[in-house]
């Protein structure tokens, strides 16, 4: 059986590490990604940790649409995982037209050569940003929806779309709404590697740890939480990728799609993450206290259970692991 599946996005941070999940898998991906935010080494590294051949690679935007359609037709794909977006909150709100109709497009572009080719199984990349805040939430999928910034907006949109057109027979759409990745590969080889200024905290708190940044700002001491700043719920990067490869082969077998949580389920202060980093790799992190930053709320973390009983899937790997990992892709890039 054709075991192809086009990734778009698939040099990027999460991309990335799905790729590396499929081949193990067994699938063979197609990675259409215009490397606006990521690097072409990815490719020969995400090979390296697979021992794969040459993976099928093309630099073109998703918008374009002719192009996309080629590559359909080249490789006739049982499923598409769309992530290629953009993704900076910040840049969402002082952008937001430009962003919207990037991300849009995007999706638009993808859904109709799907449809043009009848390839009807889709995953797509939402985000716990959807959610309505709530002080001590663990949200569930059918919890109160309100995003805060043009970036959310654009994922309960893309959602609302994906919704209309499965109605109306074209589609089946997997909709993972993922909470905050963190991590890399446990060869070191492949991380998070934004291009620009970092906006998240684990790139960030990478440059303190290698030496180009002096601090690191957490934003807000006072919130509502055991120790006053904000809980996530974080997420071993390789743990959001397989459950990609899991609920790929839910939807292979299924005639509807599907909405799901996928976090771990437990929050972390932002405070604790960086006391954990410290003690699994035994470095210092300097931070400061700065002000709450509009927008933030004080707690987001999953409830995972439909992603368990669904699935079967749960996150694997703990917090250690989480921080271990990515100090030894942020070494292996300063070597
Ligand atoms: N990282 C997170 O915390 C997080 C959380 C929730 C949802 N998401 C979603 O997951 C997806 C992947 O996120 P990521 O963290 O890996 O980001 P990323 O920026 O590392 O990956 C996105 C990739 O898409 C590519 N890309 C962007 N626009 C493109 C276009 N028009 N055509 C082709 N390629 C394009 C970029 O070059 C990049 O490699 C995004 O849709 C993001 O919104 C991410």
């Amino acid at each position: 059986m054709n075991r192809n599946v086009i990734v778009t996005g698939g040099a990027g941070y999460i991309g990335s590490h799905i790729c590396v999940a499929l081949i193990q898998s067994g699938y063979t991906p197609v990675i259409i990604d215009d490397l606006s935010n990521a690097f072409p080494e990815t490719i020969g590294m995400i090979e390296q940790i697979t021992s794969s051949k040459p993976l099928p690679f093309y630099q073109i935007d998703v918008c374009n649409r002719d192009e996309v359609a080629k590559i359909f037709d080249a490789y006739q794909p049982v499923a598409v995982i769309h992530l290629a977006a953009k993704k900076a909150v910040e840049d969402s709100v002082k952008n937001p037209l430009s962003y919207y109709e990037e991300n849009l497009d995007g999706l638009f572009s993808i859904l109709n050569v799907m449809k043009d080719k009848s390839v009807t199984k889709f995953v797509f990349s939402s985000s716990a940003t959807v959610y309505a805040p709530d002080a001590h939430g663990y949200y569930k999928e059918d919890a109160p929806l309100a995003p805060i910034n043009p970036y959310g907006h654009g994922k309960l949109f893309s959602e609302q779309i994906l919704r209309d057109v499965e109605f109306s027979g074209d589609l089946n759409a997997a909709i993972l709404r993922y909470f905050n990745p963190v991590g890399a590969h446990e060869s070191g080889l492949i991380g998070e590697n934004p291009k620009g200024r970092p906006n998240n905290l684990m790139p960030i708190l990478g440059q303190v740890v290698a030496g180009k940044l002096e601090k690191l700002v957490v934003y807000g001491q006072d919130y509502d939480t055991p120790d006053g700043t904000a809980v996530r719920d974080f997420i071993h990067v390789m743990d959001v990728a397989e459950a990609h490869v899991v609920a790929l082969e839910r939807l292979l077998s299924l005639d509807h799609g599907f909405l799901l949580n996928i976090g771990t389920g437990k929050g972390l202060s932002v405070v604790a993450l960086i006391k954990s980093y410290e003690t699994a790799n035994s470095v210092q992190i300097s931070f400061e206290y700065g002000p709450r930053r509009a927008g933030d709320a004080a707690h987001v973390c999953a409830n995972v259970e439909l992603a368990e009983q669904f699935l079967g899937w749960s996150a694997k790997r703990d917090v250690s692991q989480m921080c271990r990992d990515h100090h030894r892709w942020i070494s292996s890039r300063k070597s």
